[in-house]
């Protein structure tokens, strides 16, 4: 039987959107449908799928489950995130203009900068903690706003709610679209806040076990989604069925997994906040951090992402890593297990040096992506580590 859940609340739509028990067994869960092809009765006659590039049962029902955890009408899955958000340049003319935040992450800013600029697409980095540097340039070509908030790796805020009615009242040509990789649909939900599109990485969060690449799109928009629908068929960037039943059985335990998330990083942070090798923190729970309130009006907690200046040389901070023992040296992030993440070395070596000069990302910085083990566990982690350095 078919359920609407979408007037329950996050867990509930956590746990049942996009399932519905096979019907010739009663499974439960639904046999992955590990198919490219399907038979037709005659030419074009079939029942509703005919080539898994463009449909199939298994990305349906994640597709589903995604419009579900989002509060969404419509969820579209690619093969990474940046495939999602290749997507959404790939809708735009030539000679479009798109403001973007300045932070974004390396691989978002390189997709701009290195592969799309080529086309005749201008790309203004832009502040958007202060509203101001996006309304300075907003003019006629402006046909795309893509916020990340908060951003990665300095969790810098932008108001969801003002730039999307800044945007929509110069006009309503331009798509609002927000990164919400970092707090995941059930800490933010930047439809109900006027966005016309949420996008995730779904490697990180929504994955959450660092074993799937993946990207999505949700929106409530049919204009949007039936243009974004033909992008993916048409440019073919499509998640294998394995990947979306994983991502599926992922998005289950979702809630769950976020609030273990918030209690652990609330612990970190308060270590680290009064640590006195603590130079800088990156943290939005933070009242000292400038988007603060900003964060805490439009989201309602906090993933494991904080970032932190150490007041150490090079040679120090690289031995504090070595001795940690939980937190592993990788790039990614919202995985269960804690992380910990070099951006000038790592994820936003892409970044060119004068801009990450100016955003001031530099050898001191460390972004933490912390899991869901014992918290206090992870707090003496980081404690012997520093104590070593
Ligand atoms: C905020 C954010 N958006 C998009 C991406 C790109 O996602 P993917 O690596 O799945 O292509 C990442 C990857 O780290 C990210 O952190």
């Amino acid at each position: 039987m078919s359920v609407d859940y979408s007037s329950m609340k996050d867990a509930t739509r956590a746990v049942h959107a996009g399932l519905v028990s096979e019907p010739v067994t009663g499974a439960v869960i639904p046999p992955i449908f590990q198919t490219s092809t399907y038979e037709q009765k005659s030419p074009g006659k079939h029942s509703g799928f005919d080539y898994s590039r463009g449909t199939n049962p298994t990305r349906d029902a994640y597709e589903k489950a995604l419009a579900g955890i989002e509060k969404a009408k419509f969820g579209i899955s690619y093969s990474s995130g940046l495939a999602a958000i290749q997507a959404v340049i790939q809708t735009l003319e030539p000679q479009s203009e798109v403001i973007v935040s300045d932070d974004v992450y390396g691989g978002t800013g390189r997709l701009f900068r290195k592969l799309f600029a080529k086309y005749g697409i201008t790309f203004h980095f832009v502040d958007m903690n202060d509203i101001e540097n996006v309304k300075t340039k907003l003019n006629d070509k402006t046909k795309l706003i893509w916020i990340e908030t908060p951003t990665n790796p300095l969790l810098k805020v932008a108001d969801i709610k003002k730039i999307s009615t800044v945007s929509k009242a110069h006009s309503s040509d331009i798509i609002v679209v927000v990164d919400n990789t970092f707090c995941s649909p059930i800490y933010q939900k930047p439809l109900e806040l006027g966005a016309d599109i949420s996008a995730h990485s779904t490697t990180k969060y929504i994955s959450g076990h660092s074993d799937v690449i993946g990207g999505a799109l949700m929106m409530d928009r049919d204009d949007l989604h039936e243009k974004l629908k033909f992008v993916q068929f048409a440019a073919g960037s499509v998640p294998s069925p394995f990947e979306c039943f994983l991502l599926h059985r992922s998005i289950r335990t979702l809630h769950l997994r976020m609030e273990r998330h918030h209690v652990n990083v609330l612990k970190v942070y308060k270590f680290l906040k009064n640590h006195k090798k603590t130079k800088q923190l990156y943290f939005p729970g933070d009242p000292d951090h400038p988007g603060h309130k900003a964060y805490m009006s439009q989201t309602s907690g906090f993933s494991g992402m904080i970032s932190v200046k150490l007041d150490m040389t090079f040679d120090e901070l690289s031995n504090f890593l070595s001795h940690l023992k939980v937190f592993k040296l990788a790039e990614s992030l919202g995985g269960v297990e804690s992380l910990v993440n070099h951006p000038e070395q790592m994820t936003h070596a892409s970044v060119p040096e004068d801009h990450r000069k100016l955003l001031g990302i530099d050898y001191s910085l460390l972004r933490f992506s912390v899991g869901v083990e014992d918290g206090d566990d992870l707090v003496d982690d980081l404690s012997q580590a520093i104590d070593k350095a």
